[in-house]
Formats: structure tokens, sequence, C-alpha cells
């Protein structure tokens, strides 16, 4: 095998010396990126192609979720890439300078880290985002988040995350957008816009990765890692949307995923990453396989010994190989063994040269060393971070119009969230710090100067001590209202924080009931980073906030909604059951065949607690009649539907719109109702505005068949806003 190296690495040399004295192509800015990928490619040896293809971590891996404190191998500055850990420019310069200067042909090396929602200035995890319905302040935020992480080092992010999710209990709910594929398809654009821009050489943008290709959010009841049961019919109606949506955005790179999909696990499966990837979709950037996912290959069945794992990742798709070492050490002797051709691990190489040389590394492989109070934590940053916190508030419940809490002169706040930092940030917090992060505490004495605010903090997250009951009660007793802040650790969600139900854990919510007997109202303030479970707790509330984790401006926000500084206009992006049991719930189910008469649990409804779209305001909002400009339309017809929505209050607010379709009778069973489109808008007291959807029939009535090809029958379409439902009738 060593021979095979030493004869291509002679005519790689020889190349070389052919083109001294002149600028060698791949060297040349003014040429095209395809000719200087394939110049580059011309002159790579089989070992500099391999290492170009593999992945290791620069820096201590300090995520607890996943693989902290991982010992980072040795490195070899011909390594293709890295996770990079550190903060530190210096350490990523130092090592750019090996590369470009040590190894034969300079290659930069491109260097990604996981920034989901944010860098340093932590915005509000995806889910709560999503539930913000605007995908303007996302993009703006994953700018943010671009420019403080290219200016950090970090050329690729490993975000967004974009897989649909239905089950609660799986802690990565909480990256994605929720249970909707459309909504999920059009945050995913808004945050590949917002990461890449439209210049990727931009010394404020970064190369976005689409994760985790394909189906992860279906993993079997809510672990992580495990097997996956998908019909194509479901991977094309539920999980593939958003990516086909980002990939034609422009994304860079994907992430393969972990999970077993239906008997071919993601990380070897031609069929997604080749065949609709690559032939259908004409994506031609490069995938990185998950954490160790090519050698867990093994672990799922697919693969007898390493060898034959890199053997099944790469000629699946798999381009890059993360962490694990598999392809540096199994792929000479794969081409030796001709079991490997040569040709797929160029087309590897092209993939990640190619987008190499997007990110313009070859002219500008090192980070300026800017000062850091120049391009961390602005305060445009800031603010962007807090206003999008601001619109992803989802009030839940709000009996007699208690909040906003005006001229409230005496206010407990209770719970082991009020004065912590750390939580507020959710998982996956990039280089976030806790101290960046104001306190519940902290923002409530600010946003209520003319109250007295009375501390307790109750009991902790879990456990059993009830010891700091007796002065939750003294604080409670000596108050106007509780604001009660309970909710969910910040590694609870996120990679390998599944749970077997969504309850908070038991002494939190006896906490509540304690609170709730003195008879004080008691507003509940929840920071979490999935959907839970209420039922048991909401009948102990005067009021209900949801607040997810809201990153650095933590409590600001929240206290900004508790006073009516900020008119709540969340909605939620994933169903709240009543109990765990109901799991999976989601809007969009398909119609069962005992329609409304049985098929119901004996036990508990089937019915929602707080359904997909739900959220309430302090205005209320007065919808019109819902038209259609035709009640027929051809199948590649146009069609306009409008709906006018009045604000009735006296206060400003935020609407979202949500259209919806229903296919009644289709060949191919449709969900009950679909989200086809939503609009947030303000509307001023008094104020009516007018929603409108432009209809393009054959994208926004169409669906895809198990084989990803898109068709209409003919026939009646609901098009549906609330409750009320106009027919068309498709010819
Ligand atoms: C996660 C990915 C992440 C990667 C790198 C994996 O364990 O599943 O989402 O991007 O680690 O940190």
């Amino acid at each position: 095998m060593k021979k095979l190296f030493l004869i291509t690495a002679f005519i790689g040399g020889l190349l070389c010396a052919c083109n001294s004295g002149d600028k060698l192509v791949y060297k040349d800015a003014s040429a095209s990126i395809e000719d200087r990928v394939e110049d580059l490619l011309s002159r790579m040896t089989l070992e500099e192609k391999i290492y170009q293809i593999s992945q290791q971590c620069l820096g201590e891996n300090d995520n607890i979720n996943n693989n902290e404190g991982m010992n980072p191998v040795p490195l070899n500055p011909m390594i293709g890439s890295v996770i990079f850990m550190s903060e530190d420019i210096k350490v990523r310069n130092e090592f750019q300078k090996k590369a470009i200067e040590e190894t034969r042909l300079g290659i930069p090396v491109i260097y990604g880290y996981d920034v989901i929602h944010g860098y340093r200035t932590i915005y509000p995890i995806p889910l709560a985002m999503a539930c913000s319905w605007d995908p303007s302040m996302l993009e703006a935020c994953t700018a943010v988040a671009a420019q403080e992480a290219r200016q950090a080092g970090v050329d690729w992010v490993f975000a967004p995350m974009i897989d649909v999710a239905r089950d609660a209990r799986w802690g990565r709910i909480a990256e994605g957008s929720g249970e909707d594929p459309y909504t999920a398809a059009q945050f995913a654009v808004a945050a590949v816009k917002g990461f890449q821009g439209d210049n990727l050489t931009s010394d404020k943008k970064v190369a976005s990765c689409l994760k985790h290709f394909v189906g992860y959010g279906a993993s079997e009841a809510g672990r992580d890692y495990v097997y996956s049961e998908i019909s194509d019919q479901s991977l094309w109606d539920t999980y593939l949307p958003p990516y086909e949506a980002a990939v034609k955005a422009g994304a860079q790179t994907l992430m393969s995923a972990f999970n077993d999909i239906s008997g071919v696990p993601a990380s070897a499966n031609s069929y997604t990453m080749n065949t609709i990837l690559r032939d259908m979709w004409k994506f031609d950037g490069f995938i990185v396989s998950d954490w160790g996912a090519v050698e867990q290959l093994i672990n799922q069945g697919n693969a007898a010994n390493p060898a034959e794992a890199a053997l099944n990742a790469l000629t699946a798709g798999v381009d890059m190989d993360m962490t694990d070492g598999v392809y540096i050490k199994n792929m000479e002797q794969l081409v030796a063994d001709g079991k490997l051709d040569v040709k797929v691990i160029d087309e590897a190489v092209r993939r990640v040269l190619r987008v190499k040389f997007r990110l313009g590394l070859f002219e500008n492989p090192y980070t300026p060393d800017v000062q850091e109070n120049e391009r961390i934590l602005l305060a445009s940053s800031k603010e962007t971070a807090e206003k999008a916190a601001e619109e992803t508030m989802v009030l839940l419940k709000n009996n007699n119009s208690i909040l906003p809490l005006e001229g409230v002169k005496r206010i407990g706040l209770i719970g082991p969230m009020v004065k912590n930092q750390h939580d507020l940030l959710g998982s996956w917090l990039g280089h976030g710090h806790d101290e960046d992060v104001t306190t519940i505490m902290d923002a409530m004495t600010a946003e209520f100067p003319d109250a007295f605010i009375n501390y307790a903090q109750g009991c902790d997250f879990d456990g059993e001590d009830k010891s700091g009951f007796n002065d939750a009660v003294r604080v409670a007793n000596a108050s106007d209202v509780v604001v009660l802040c309970l909710g969910e650790k910040q590694a609870w969600s996120g990679e390998n924080a599944s749970r077997s139900t969504i309850l908070l854990p038991q002494i939190q919510r006896d906490l509540l009931e304690t609170v709730a007997k003195t008879g004080k109202p008691v507003v509940l303030v929840l920071n979490n980073g999935r959907p839970l479970e209420l039922s048991g707790m909401e009948p102990h509330t005067a009021a209900i906030l949801e607040a997810w984790q809201p990153g650095i401006s933590g409590g600001t926000p929240i206290a900004k909604v508790l006073n009516g500084k900020v008119n709540p206009s969340g909605k939620l992006c994933a169903t709240f059951p009543y109990t765990s049991g109901q799991i999976p719930i989601y809007y969009n189910r398909r119609n069962p065949a005992r329609k409304g008469t049985q098929g119901f649990y004996q036990d508990v409804t089937v019915e929602p607690m707080y359904p997909f779209g739900y959220g309430l305001s302090y205005t209320t909002y007065k919808y019109g009649t819902l038209k259609v400009s035709a009640e027929k339309v051809a199948v590649d017809g146009k069609l306009k539907a409008e709906i006018s929505v009045t604000n009735m209050g006296k206060r400003a607010g935020k609407e979202t719109v949500h259209w919806y379709i229903t296919d009644p009778a289709c060949s191919i069973t449709r969900p009950m109702k679909e989200l086809r489109y939503f609009e947030k808008a303000e509307i001023q007291p008094g104020e009516t505005k007018v929603f409108t959807w432009d209809i393009d029939v054959a994208k926004d009535f169409s669906y895809v068949d198990a084989e990803g090809t898109r068709f209409l029958e003919a026939g009646d379409i609901l098009v549906r806003v609330g409750d009320q439902t106009v027919k068309v009738v498709v010819e």
C-alpha cells in the first residue's frame, strides 16, 4: 500500500514541479472554483485525500450532553477539518499555519463548531424561535451568530438542526422547529440565509450544515441514537421538506444522522444521500458524518468491522468522517484491496474542497485578531437576541387578565429559576457565559421599580428537599401575587437527554401546590427545552407563561411580558399533551377510520392540552370571513385567499395567521390539516389588517408521493384559518 502512496506522491510532485514558476491553478484566485478543485485534486496523494475527508477535534469537548471531556487525538496538519472547541484565535491560526506551511500542498483546514443558538450572544433555543413565527428574526439572530463565529475562527457551523420532532420526550426537540415540516422549512431557510448571506468569503459569514440527515426526530420512544421506523411516504411528507427547502436555499453542507432508517442507518443510506440529495436535488456541497456515526454502523449492525463501516458510509455518500478516524485508518487498505474505487474518494474530496474554495479559505486562511469587544456581545447583537426572545414567549393561560401585572405592590418571586443564569441558556450554549445572562430576579427588580419583591427559592429543580417550602409559603403570604419560576435544567434537553415523561419533577409540582394553597394567585413562568405535561399543574395557576430557554437576555423579556411592556405573541410550534401517554401527538395526523365516534383512550382525552398554533395575547383579535378569489381553479392556476383581523383591545399586538389546507379525498391519504403558509403582523388597537395568501396551486396545494414526485389530483381542497373553512375545486 505504501508503494501506491509513493507513486501518487511522485506524480503529484512531478505535477508541482511542472508548474513551478507559473501560478498553480488551485492557488489562482482568478481561476474558477471548479478548475481550482480539479487542479488541486490532481496533485493530491491518496493519503492527502483521505486526510482531507477526515475531521478531528482541536481542543477538548466541553458539552456535557454529548462527548464531554473526550480527549483530542494528536493532529496531523493534513487533516481536512477540525471541530474547533477553543475560543482562542491564536490556537486556530497556529494550527492553520501548520496546515498551510508544513504540508506539501498547503490546503487550509476548515474549522467547524456547534453554533446552535448563538456563539457568545446566545439567543433563544430553536424550538422557542419557531414559536415566534417570525423567520426574519431567526435570520437576524443567525447573522449575529455567523459574525461572532467567523471572527472567532469558525468557518462552518453545525446548524441549523432541522429535524421535525413529534415526541417531546426526545431531548433534541429543543434544537429544532417543532412538529411541522412547513414551519421547519421556513425557519431552516431563514437560518441558512442568516448564516451564509450571499458572500461566503465575508468575515461575517459561515457555511451552514443541515442536520441530522434524516429522520432523527423519529427516534423510537423519544430515545436518542436509536432505530427509527420511517416509511418512504413519511420520509417525503414529514422529514425531507425542511432539507429540500434549505438545500435549495444554498446550504453548503449536511450532517448524516445517527438513526437507523427502517433498516438502513442514515449514515450508510445511499437512497437519502446519493439518490435524493445528489441526484434529485443536485446538492454539490459535502456531507459530514455525525460524531462517530461511521464507526457506530458496527453497533447498529450495518457493518462487521471499521473497514466495512468506512466503505459503507463513504459509498453511501458520507464525504467526511467526524472524529472516529475510521476513514484514516481503513481507506488505504480498502483501495489496495480493490474494494473501494479511488474515484469515490475523489468525489468526496472534490466536494470538501469546493466548500473551502467558496469560503475563500485559500485566500484568507487566517482569522484576523480583532479585539473581543469589537466582535462579541455587541450592543446591537444583544438587542437582537432580546427582541427575538420577546417574540418567543407563549402565554398559555391568563385567567381574568391577571397579566400584565399592573399596579401590583408586592410580588413573591419564588422558584429555583429565579436567580439562575446557566439554565436560561439552554442546551448547546456555544461559548455562552453564565454571567452574560440577566437573571429573572434582576430583571423583575428593574422592570417593577415600584413593587416590593420578596424572594424564596422554595426548592431545587429536583430531589426531595422540601426544607425551603416554608419560606416559600411565607413569601407567598406576604405578597399580592406569586410569580413562580419553574422549569428544566440546561442539560435536561438537547442531545442524549431523553425523558420517559415530560412532567416536571415532583418536587417542583409540590412547590406549586403548596404555594397555591396560600390562596395567592400564582403566575407560573416556565423555562424549559421541550413541551411539558401541565394538566396537573394548570389548575393551581392563574396564568402560565411558557418562556422557554431565552438565552442571555434571560429574565428581561419575561419581566417585560409580566409588566406589559411586551404583549406576548408567541404561538406553539409543538403540541402540549395532557399526559405523556398521548405522545406522539401532533396536529397534522392522518384521519382515523372511525372518525369522531370511536378509537379514543378509555382513560384520557385524545385532544391536546395546548394545540399547535396556540398562544394568548393581552389583546383580542376578531377574525373576519375567510374568502378565496375563486371557487374553482386549474391545477396550475393561481388563487388569492384573505382574511381580515381586527385588534379589538387597547394594546397593540402581533398576530400570526396560520393558513392550512385539507385534501379530504386523495389517492394517498393526507393529514387532517396541513400548514402551508403563515404570516405575522403588528396590529394597532382598533386597526383591521387584511392577511393575504397568494396561492400557487401547483406548489401550495400539491403533495409528494413515496418517490418524491409532486402531484395534485383534481377535486376539493379546503382552505382553512382557525375554524373557518372554504372549499376550492381544483380542476
Ligand atoms: C451531535 C451533533 C453535533 C456533533 C458535533 C454530535 O454528537 O449529534 O449535533 O453537531 O456531535 O459536536
